[in-house]
């Protein structure tokens, strides 16, 4: 294979990626990002990957969650914090009810690039180009709206710049300190999930009082006073990506500077073309989605290129089958991983496969067909004795109405009320914490099953 550059990408087949029609325009952006800071570090995406590699082991559980598309017109501190709030509420009935470390990573401060099913979309006759996420063009459906801006991407690097920075203030500031449990309960998060965080919660600061009568103080205690929290994206739009990628003087490795993880979409993972070429060479974790469409032996060329020397928590294969589909398709390919003797921590994203348009119109994801595909992703791991690892959801601590189901039940007809998804729908706030209790106990059932089997 030849020596990795950053710019190889460019001499292989691309889909999936905007042309640009001011070319002077784009270099001009290109040039002006390749100065910016990266917004992540090399030592961070390492320690990213030491977790990873845990999840992999069964020592830990990756909770990758966030917007389908970030949109620069849903920018705000408020709907940073809330996706946040969320995912420490769902972090901490994993960590309580299952017993078990979670790693925390989100859809976040990056994430704006899309891959579209088809190039072109039409509305009453008019055929205009797709929108490809707010780094490229428009969601409004003008022919101005749609044409491919560079000068996006500046401002995208900007949003996500300021989204980590309060990310990163939030997790070590004091917010989502362990003893704040309380606290993060969301004023609309009733019904049941609520009624059992809340209990949850009661619990976990009967603990605390607990570990401080006893006298735990100093580093101990400090590491119930922050988290871990990392951020992750497609890595679609490689010019992007590549105006971002660093030197690590440290260990002289590229780093994807963009976020701590990238991953490789289910429509840009050709084993020759551009994409994976891109991510091959950084020393970033890296996410490749699997598919229906996913054949073994692309898989087993794939985690050559993508992890050639079989390091730990390196790579991550997220399983989107779609509910009632994984049993066909996870087993041929864990046993592919197996035939190769490859270290891959495997996740469940039980969206992308169960995307359907309801009555009314909206494109829509019922709550059982996610919880479905998420329960029998545990189930194959199960029966084939590996380990499932994390689940990867498109969720936002807002209460939209873009999935149907869940304990507040959002009808069809309800979808039209708060459906703000740029995208793909969300899990809401109260629909992602359920999934959590049902996630919790199917860690717990499995953590009881491997006792039960270790003890004869
Ligand atoms: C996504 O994660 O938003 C996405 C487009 O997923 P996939 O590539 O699995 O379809
Ligand atoms: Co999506």
């Amino acid at each position: 294979m030849t020596e990795w550059q950053k710019s190889n990408w460019r001499d292989l087949p691309r889909v999936q990626m905007p042309d640009y029609t001011d070319e002077a325009a784009l270099n001009a952006v290109e040039a002006q990002l390749s100065k910016y800071p990266p917004l992540v570090f090399a030592g961070e995406a390492r320690n990213l990957k030491t977790h990873i590699a845990a999840a992999g082991r069964g020592e830990a559980f990756v909770l990758q969650g966030g917007d389908c598309a970030e949109a620069f017109d849903q920018f705000s501190a408020d709907a940073i914090r809330d996706t946040f709030k969320v995912m420490l509420q769902m972090a901490m009935v994993l960590t309580y009810g299952a017993k078990v470390p979670v790693v925390k990573v989100g859809r976040m401060a990056g994430q704006f690039a899309k891959p579209r099913s088809a190039p072109t979309e039409v509305v009453e006759g008019v055929e205009l180009p797709s929108y490809r996420g707010d780094i490229i063009n428009e969601l409004a459906f003008t022919p101005e709206a749609r044409i491919p801006d560079p000068k996006k991407m500046l401002q995208a690097y900007t949003q996500a710049a300021a989204t980590l920075n309060l990310l990163r203030a939030f997790s070590q500031g004091g917010y989502a300190d362990v003893h704040q449990v309380h606290q993060w309960t969301l004023g609309f998060t009733d019904g049941n999930g609520a009624e059992k965080y809340r209990d949850m919660a009661n619990r976990i600061t009967d603990t605390l009082d607990f570990i401080k009568a006893a006298g735990v103080s100093g580093a101990q205690a400090h590491a119930l006073q922050v988290v871990d929290f990392f951020t992750s994206h497609e890595s679609l739009l490689l010019e992007y990506e590549e105006a971002l990628c660093r030197l690590d003087s440290t260990s002289g490795k590229w780093l994807a500077g963009s976020g701590h993880m990238i991953w490789i979409g289910d429509r840009t993972r050709q084993p020759d073309g551009a994409h994976v070429e891109f991510a091959r060479g950084v020393l970033n974790p890296v996410g490749l989605k699997c598919g229906p469409t996913t054949t073994a032996e692309d898989l087993k060329v794939l985690m050559q290129k993508l992890n050639p020397s079989n390091e730990e928590g390196k790579l991550t294969l997220i399983a989107r089958f779609g509910a009632g589909k994984v049993a066909e398709h996870l087993p041929r390919l864990i046993k592919a991983v197996q035939e190769e003797g490859a270290n891959v921590t495997w996740v469940c994203d039980p969206m992308h496969g169960n995307t359907i348009k309801s009555a009314t119109g909206y494109k829509t994801r019922p709550f059982d067909s996610v919880l479905k595909e998420v329960r029998d992703f545990f189930a194959v791991h199960g029966a084939e004795g590996t380990v499932p690892g994390g689940v990867h959801f498109e969720m936002t601590g807002q209460d939209v109405t873009e999935c149907t189901g869940g304990v507040r039940d959002v009808t069809e007809e309800d979808l039209s009320d708060r459906y703000h998804t740029a995208c793909d729908p969300r899990l809401n706030a109260s629909q992602s914490l359920e999934l959590a209790f049902l996630v919790a106990e199917e860690l717990t059932q499995l953590r009881l099953a491997n006792a039960e089997a270790a003890n004869g």
